[in-house]
């Protein structure tokens, strides 16, 4: 059945012009006027933007982290509601199991008839000691898991990796395609000032900021870039959320190493002092990297509207504050890291970037949905619209206004990192592959309606690399 959307205007990473859009069945098949006769069903767009669906690039859905699992992907209306279309989520390799593995128990025990958005999947290096783990590079990029993610962070953990490892990764990724990840976070150090704070008793969630500053981060950047150059391969840091990082980023690419970057919304609108709410409330911000001094957000949000940075992913992680932040309560090593936040990206990237004047429309959707799918190889298929892309639109209404709360919040946690912040727009209606799935802000899409998306190897999607 063929739908026409009709006077709305489209937004695309380069461009805005008014403009119809005929979906027919999974697929966007005319763009332009006079289509009206072709179409069984129109949907007057005026006054309404048409964005890209999003692509979250970084989620965590039904991740055992920390002693705990996150919310699964029975919980992906959430991302629908928010007008992300796509997420690639971060597949954990179980301790003994070759990644393949990893990624077939993953798709069949947490996603496949659970998820209702579109899904890729992340690989993630762990457990090394797995005969052959770079030997499987090449057939994950074949089977369309072109991307690889390895934690230089959470030392004493199954998801630490060394610099040796990290160094052999980038080095086995480059011949085959693949796009090495990595959360840059000097783990040693970390481990270090943890226990120095919690010897002096101090245990409290603010001072898992103190446990994890700026130079922790930054100086992982630099040393990730660093290996990256001497293996002459290219990487890209995840979650970057201080100016220090980014200008690392930003150093390094200026000196020719393909290196690129992706911030989140908990670090463009949350600061330190979210940690310190009393009451323990702070635990419900613990994340990783930790949230930073106000100083540093208008340099994130200027490194993407400058192109610095790439992407905006979620990190969505849905912990909820009983019964999993409250593991922390004696002291903060304990908490669950990590904030929910898949269904909140475009609300915070339109209300606090575009509304603001920080972000164009253009970088919005961008780092909401173009950049993401060039990066990690659905472009063209989806990230635009495009004749011949899948039919993922946000219809956004930018008269919206609202707020955000846990009260209509469909991420299945008991509370928002957002609570109270405003939603100026917001997306009315959200078609995937030419299905109408969110509608008012309620889901009216069904769980298991998501596919895997096989995507192309780095480079390949992406073949002219951003301008320096
Ligand atoms: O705090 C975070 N970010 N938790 C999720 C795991 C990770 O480091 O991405
Ligand atoms: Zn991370
Ligand atoms: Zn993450």
């Amino acid at each position: 059945m063929a739908i026409l959307i009709k006077n709305g205007t489209i937004v695309t990473a380069s461009e805005e012009y008014k403009s119809d859009v005929l979906i027919d069945g999974e697929k966007i098949v005319a763009i332009g006027t006079g289509l009206d006769s072709r179409a069984e069903t129109i949907i007057d767009a005026a006054g309404k933007y048409l964005f890209p669906g999003g692509i979250d690039a970084h989620s965590h859905f039904d991740l055992p982290f920390m002693g705990t699992n996150t919310a699964g992907f029975d919980t992906t209306p959430a991302a629908i509601v928010g007008g992300t279309t796509s997420v690639i989520d971060f597949t954990p390799q179980p301790a003994g199991m070759s990644l393949q593995d990893s990624i077939a128990k993953h798709r069949e025990e947490a996603i496949e008839g659970k998820t209702a958005v579109d899904y890729s999947l992340h690989s993630m290096v762990m457990d090394t000691s797995v005969p052959g783990l770079f030997d499987e590079f090449g057939p994950l990029v074949k089977a369309g898991i072109p991307t690889i993610k390895l934690f230089l962070a959470y030392k004493g953990t199954p998801f630490n990796v060394d610099d040796a490892t990290l160094y052999s990764a980038l080095e086995a990724a480059k011949d085959v395609g693949m796009l090495a990840m990595t959360h840059a976070e000097n783990g040693d150090i970390v481990s270090l000032l943890q226990q120095k704070l919690i010897a002096a008793g101090k245990t409290e969630p603010r001072y898992h900021a103190e446990s994890r500053p700026p130079i922790v981060e930054a100086e992982a950047t630099a040393r990730a870039a660093s290996l990256a150059k001497a293996a002459d391969a290219p990487i890209f840091i995840v979650h970057v959320s201080c100016e220090d990082a980014m200008l690392a980023i930003r150093t390094a690419r200026q000196q020719g190493v393909d290196i690129f970057g992706e911030t989140c919304p908990q670090y463009l609108v949350l600061d330190v002092d979210y940690l310190a709410k009393p009451g323990f409330e702070g635990a419900k911000y613990v994340c990783s990297p930790a949230l930073r001094d106000k100083s540093n957000q208008d340099p994130l949000w200027r490194a993407l509207d400058n192109g610095w940075l790439q992407t905006v992913g979620s990190d969505h992680c849905g912990f909820n504050f009983k019964g999993q932040k409250e593991m922390g309560r004696e002291q903060f090593t304990g908490i669950p890291n990590g904030t929910p936040g898949v269904e909140n990206r475009l609300a915070i990237l339109y209300t606090y970037g575009v509304m603001t004047g920080k972000l164009s429309l253009q970088r919005m959707v961008d780092a909401f949905a173009t950049a993401p799918a060039k990066f990690f190889g659905m472009y063209p298929r989806k990230g635009s619209i495009i004749v011949g892309g899948d039919a993922d639109i946000v219809v956004f209404d930018p008269a919206y206004e609202g707020k955000i709360s846990v009260a209509t919040s469909l991420h299945g946690v008991d509370y928002s990192a957002y609570e109270g912040f405003d939603e100026k727009g917001r997306a009315d209606k959200v078609f995937l592959r030419g299905t109408l799935v969110a509608d008012g802000g309620k889901f009216v899409g069904q769980l298991g309606q998501g596919k895997f998306i096989k995507r192309q190897p780095f480079g390949l999607a992406y073949q002219s690399r951003m301008s320096r």
